[in-house]
């Protein structure tokens, strides 16, 4: 019985074949199954596949967010503001301050408008400093009232997003 399932390998030649066989012959179908895929990859590359190769390319660097001062400027949204400068105060009322969400602490305040709330905010009042303390060079006043609606909006208050500035034309 045994005998007839039969030792394919008779001799070390034939062994030697076996083994160099199971060696190669894997590794040339892996070979060739690359070909296929990258041929595939580049059968199909109209001009928006190809873009779009090269984007995922360079994608980890371009999702790098450069801060180029020369380039157009990134403001600061009025949640970034208020967490950055506003928060310490008005998220837990320190000092009087009026609280985020607080409907009651704000409705007296929002009848003086929104310019009325930036001036106040830009000057200083009571017990805030000056801009809440931040620098103009840190956080502009258009990021000033956008924080001032995003504070103001938690509270009931429906302002109009600020217009952000004209990027001022470049001196020459
Ligand atoms: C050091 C604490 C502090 C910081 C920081 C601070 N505030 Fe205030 N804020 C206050 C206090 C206190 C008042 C109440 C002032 C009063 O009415 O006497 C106030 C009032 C205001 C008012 C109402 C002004 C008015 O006319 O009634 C606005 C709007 C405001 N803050 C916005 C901001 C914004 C936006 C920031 C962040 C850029 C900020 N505040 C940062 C403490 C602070």
């Amino acid at each position: 019985m045994s005998e007839e399932h039969g030792n394919l390998i008779k001799s070390p030649k034939q062994l030697a074949i076996v083994v160099f066989a199971s060696f190669f012959v894997p590794l040339i179908i892996i070979a060739l199954l690359m070909v296929y895929v990258g041929s595939g990859k580049t059968k199909g590359a109209d001009a928006a596949t190809a873009a779009e190769a090269a984007n995922n390319l360079i994608k980890p660097v371009a999702m790098l967010d450069f801060k180029d001062a020369s380039g157009p400027k990134v403001f600061k949204t009025g949640e970034e503001v208020y967490k950055q400068a506003c928060a310490s105060c008005h998220a837990s009322g320190a000092a009087g301050a009026p609280k985020f969400g607080d409907v009651g602490g704000w409705s007296a305040r929002l009848g003086r408008g929104y310019d009325g709330l930036l001036t106040a905010l830009i000057k200083g009042k009571g017990a805030m400093p000056a801009r809440g303390g931040a620098s103009p060079s840190d956080i502009s006043d258009y990021e000033l009232g956008r924080a001032v609606v995003y504070l103001a909006g938690s509270a009931g208050g429906k302002f109009p997003e600020p217009k952000a500035p004209e990027v001022k034309a470049e001196a020459k």
